[in-house]
């Protein structure tokens, strides 16, 4: 089966063709960030313009590259939520549209469905992670550790109590004076950073439980910030604090939450995903409790159609079909989807 994945749910036009014989045939990103740069963040309504401009012209390209026609698609998947309304009402209006009009059945996707289902899609040595396993999604909008215990039932094991962490990475970047989006830049920043210069706390890890919070963090940071000669070598050593801090308590967590599931499989998506030095992080703790850890390309950790159009794949070759309205759902739980049988 091949599928068109549509991506618009914030920032980033993404549009890609899984086939479920031979995997992912072609992707394309188109990513806003700078038209976004000069307000400090995400502008709703440029966002949806924006993907009524990208959206067509990518899936041109896309099309083109897989060495596809639209006539040789099997299906259409969209991302349907969460994430910005209007944004979203532009990939479900094109998606729907197509498939009425190729008569193709469409289905709806889960932007978090996408992120956890990502790791999945890449070969590994090891065989692709299957359920039962523990998924820690952490991106600009979500900070969550998830029970899969199979494709489709998901179990919220803990969350973030205010910021999520990409969220956490980006305001503290930009109260150091990077700008928008801060997340990548703070972490290149951290990398010549000196370890121990700046010790944070690792919140919530000195009493049982799974969720996190990370606003105190970045109050922290900034009280340092502001008391300290700014110079580049400091911001590099404050950032790697901070960085260090975050790897942590995400540590920290994922292995609580292994233990609380009772699984040695850990799979780690989402924007803070491309972290390197939590991706380290993660693999030597997999290593020590001899488990193993499972992340999708930096590439696909970030926004993107390929994981839209995998996730899409497996939910309409289990027969899940939307009916021909265009519906989106900008707060969506993901414990409400149906299982993929
Ligand atoms: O998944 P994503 O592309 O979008 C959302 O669905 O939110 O995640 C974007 C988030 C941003 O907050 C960005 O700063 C963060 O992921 N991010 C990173 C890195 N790359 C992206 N944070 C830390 N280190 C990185 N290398
Ligand atoms: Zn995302």
């Amino acid at each position: 089966m091949k599928v068109l994945g549509i991506e618009t749910s914030c920032d980033e036009t993404g549009v890609a063709v899984y086939d479920t014989e031979t995997g992912l045939r072609a992707h394309a990103l188109y990513s806003q960030i700078s038209l976004h740069a000069e307000y400090g963040g995400v502008v709703p309504e440029l966002a949806s313009r924006d993907h009524v401009r990208k959206l067509l012209p990518l899936i041109r390209q896309t099309l083109d590259e897989s060495g596809l026609q639209v006539a040789d698609l099997d299906g259409v998947a969209y991302t349907a939520g969460p994430g910005l309304v209007g944004a979203l009402l532009v990939g479900a209006g094109v998606a729907r549209s197509l498939a009425w009009a190729l008569d193709l059945p469409a289905v709806a996707v889960h932007h978090m469905e996408g992120h956890l289902l990502a790791p999945l899609m890449e070969d590994d040595p090891l065989g692709r992670p299957q359920p039962p396993f523990v998924a820690l999604l952490v991106s600009g909008g979500h900070t969550q550790l998830v029970a899969v215990e199979a494709i489709g039932r998901y179990r919220l094991l803990g969350e973030t109590l205010d910021d999520a962490a990409g969220e956490a990475f980006d305001k503290t970047a930009k109260l150091m004076g990077l700008p928008y989006p801060g997340g990548p830049q703070l972490a290149a920043l951290a990398e010549r950073g000196r370890p121990g210069q700046y010790k944070f706390s690792r919140p919530m890890t000195d009493r049982p439980g799974l969720d996190f919070s990370f606003s105190g963090l970045k109050t922290q940071v900034l009280l340092t910030w502001r008391d300290s000669d700014q110079s580049e070598q400091t911001m590099a050593d404050i950032a790697r604090g901070f960085e260090d801090a975050v790897v942590e308590t995400l540590a920290i967590k994922c292995e609580r939450a292994l233990d609380a599931a009772a699984c040695d499989t850990l799979v780690v998506a989402g924007g803070v995903g491309a972290n390197k030095r939590l991706r380290a992080r993660l693999a030597q703790m997999a290593e020590r409790r001899g488990g193993r850890v499972a992340f999708p390309r930096p590439a696909f950790c970030t926004d993107n159609g390929a994981m839209i159009a995998y996730a899409g794949a497996l939910r309409l070759m289990a027969g899940q079909r939307e009916d021909a309205s265009v519906m989106v759902t900008p707060r969506w739980d993901m414990a409400q989807l149906p299982e993929v049988a």
